[in-house]
């Protein structure tokens, strides 16, 4: 009680149900056995459900070894640990029958302390940790080191990793798996992961079975390959990213999109195949070269934007841990991007058409979409300065009717308007159309 179980679940906006609400709190005039077989009922009525939710339980409901039974089978139980004193602080006063006296709040509470303990899968310590639980997502400096505990299930593992972090990373991560890694693969670092013939070498290779699990450790081309070569491989296996990258930390390992790219295009051919689990542990990156860190850090700034939260002045650890449940956040509410995903294409419009216009080469994503968070800064009227101080972007050096042309391009692709995200006064719009003159003219901007 006060730990603010009621806040978070209601501000996760995901499907919540909260037991407490549905047991009449008078009911504790016929004594609490009463009290808690109707609440067994009630948390047995929801955990039933076969829809993912959030349950906000009563702190007392663990005390019934039915709840419990029913936790273990049924859900991922996180616990809010909060200081006694805080807790108090929220409840004192509110009349609520189990908040009478200081005294009694702390002996129930030393009291239930070890039960919570018992049942908890993970300890929140705030909204961001809940969503991460609710997302598979395990954030933790030296993380690495613990793979094989933290990689679901018992299985055999296939270790896919880039060449590269292969050669600097790939040892811890073998160790720490231990006898559960029957095969390792390596793909070459960079896109050329992301091609079919790639991913036909790796299905050919591969000798797990449907209970084995594949570990993705590398960036972002990594784990979108390794993400795509599970979800079609014996028609889906189980995997798990061990995102090494900033890029991927921060994005390209949260949400189970993968994919790989066709002459045509990047990212044209995937699946969505949300993983069994994911390891991110931010002192990977402390080998990652800068130019790589600038790159995830142009999805860092347009986190924090979309959240309104200065991401990008935190340490790595806080900051990884913020943007990976900012972005989890949003995923969840909105798994197969039908609606309200399409936000954290912040800026991607203008950046995908100054990437195309430059043939792929030469004009990094990182600093595409740096280019293209000025524009949509600009044309949501807000200042620009974050910006232009963080990621410093360079106009680009293109062909101004070619990112044109690809911009109109992408709006063949969406019905026959443009849409953009832009930042509204209630937070972030998707599907905005503006006036092409307006668009163009920020287009340019961005062109040296
Ligand atoms: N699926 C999604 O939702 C999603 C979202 C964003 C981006 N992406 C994809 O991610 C890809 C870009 O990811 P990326 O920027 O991580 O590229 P990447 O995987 O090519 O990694 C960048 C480089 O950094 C190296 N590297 C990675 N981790 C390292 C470490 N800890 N130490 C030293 N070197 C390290 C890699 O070997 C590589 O050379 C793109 O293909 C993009 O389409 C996917
Ligand atoms: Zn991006």
């Amino acid at each position: 009680m006060g730990a603010g179980k009621t806040t978070i679940a209601r501000s996760l906006g995901l499907p919540n149900a909260e037991t407490d609400a549905n047991v009449p709190i008078d009911l504790f005039g016929d004594g609490e056995a009463a009290f808690r077989a109707r609440e067994v009922e009630v948390v047995r009525a929801i955990l039933e459900r076969t829809e993912p939710v959030v349950v906000d339980l009563g702190g007392g409901a663990v005390t019934t070894p039915e709840v419990r039974a029913l936790l273990e089978e049924h859900a991922t139980v996180v616990w809010l640990d909060v200081d006694v004193d805080v807790a108090w602080q929220r409840v004192e006063g509110t009349g609520r029958p189990l908040a009478q006296s200081y005294d009694d709040f702390k002996r129930l509470y030393e009291e239930r302390r070890p039960v919570y303990a018992e049942v908890a899968d993970v300890v929140a310590r705030d909204a961001s940790d809940v969503v991460l639980a609710a997302a598979g997502i395990h954030v933790e400096r030296g993380a690495l080191q613990r793979l094989g505990e933290l990689v679901p299930g018992h299985g055999a593992v296939a270790l896919v990793s880039d060449a590269r972090v292969a050669g600097i990373h790939g040892m811890d991560a073998q160790l720490a798996l231990g006898s559960r890694v029957a095969e390792t693969h390596e793909l070459p670092p960079g896109e050329e992961a992301k091609t079919l013939a790639t991913l036909d070498r790796l299905w050919q290779d591969l000798r797990l079975d449907r209970s084995g699990t594949i570990v993705a450790l590398g960036g972002g081309c990594t784990t979108d390959a390794a993400g795509f070569g599970a979800a079609a491989y014996l028609r889906g296996i189980t995997w798990v990213p061990v995102p090494t990258s900033l890029v991927a930390q921060v994005d390209a390992a949260i949400g189970g999109k993968t994919a790989i790219d066709l002459p045509q295009g990047k990212n044209l051919v995937g699946a969505f195949h949300w993983p069994a689990g994911t390891v991110i542990d931010p002192a990977l990156l402390e080998t990652l070269p800068e130019p790589q860190r600038l790159e995830g850090m142009a999805e860092v700034v347009k986190t924090g934007l979309l959240a309104d939260e200065p991401f990008w002045e935190l340490p790595d650890d806080e900051l990884v841990r913020r943007c990976a449940a900012c972005k989890a956040e949003i995923c969840l509410r909105d798994p197969l991007e039908r609606g309200e995903r399409a936000i954290l294409n912040l800026g991607h419009t203008f950046a995908h058409a100054l990437e195309a216009a430059a043939g792929y080469e030469g004009v990094t994503h990182g600093r595409a979409v740096a280019l293209g968070l000025l524009a949509a800064l600009r044309l949501s009227g807000r200042d620009t300065r974050v910006v232009e101080e963080v990621l410093r972007p360079r106009p680009a050096r293109v062909d101004r009717e070619r990112a044109w042309q690809a911009m109109q391009r992408d709006k063949k692709v969406r019905d026959g308007e443009l849409r953009l995200v832009l930042l509204g006064a209630n937070g972030p719009e998707h599907g905005v159309a503006l006036p092409e003159a307006d668009v163009r003219r920020e287009l340019d901007r961005l062109i040296a």
